[in-house]
């Protein structure tokens, strides 16, 4: 199992258990963390699984890729430098311990 914590924009911290294989996503929704909607199942078609992956797990995360990069641009607000959409990010054991945070405009 692989940990996760998402952080809500008003600090809410939850910390839940993932598989590995699965996605950021995934694993929010399956556990019910508040922010993280993804609505399209992970199609990468609408950006409401959008997070900022916390700075000290961007090398880890990797880059984003350019249909994900298009996306974002075309759907989510506040972009960063450190935006994924979540269900691009599939969990792996070097990712355990994993945080990542939730933009405000995402309930
Ligand atoms: S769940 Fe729709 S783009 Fe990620």
């Amino acid at each position: 199992m692989v940990k996760v914590t998402y952080i809500a924009a008003d600090g809410t911290e939850t910390t839940v258990e993932g598989k590995t294989g699965d996605s950021v996503m995934h694993t929010a929704v399956s556990n019910d963390v508040d922010g993280i909607v993804g609505e399209c199942g992970g199609a990468m078609m609408c950006a409401t699984c959008h997070c900022y992956v916390d700075e000290a797990w961007t090398d880890k995360t990797g880059e984003r890729q350019s249909e994900e990069d298009d996306m974002l641009e075309g759907a989510a607000s506040e972009v960063k430098a450190n935006s994924r959409l979540s269900c691009q990010i599939k969990l792996t054991p070097d990712l355990d311990g994993l945080v990542v945070h939730m933009p405000e405009d995402q309930f």
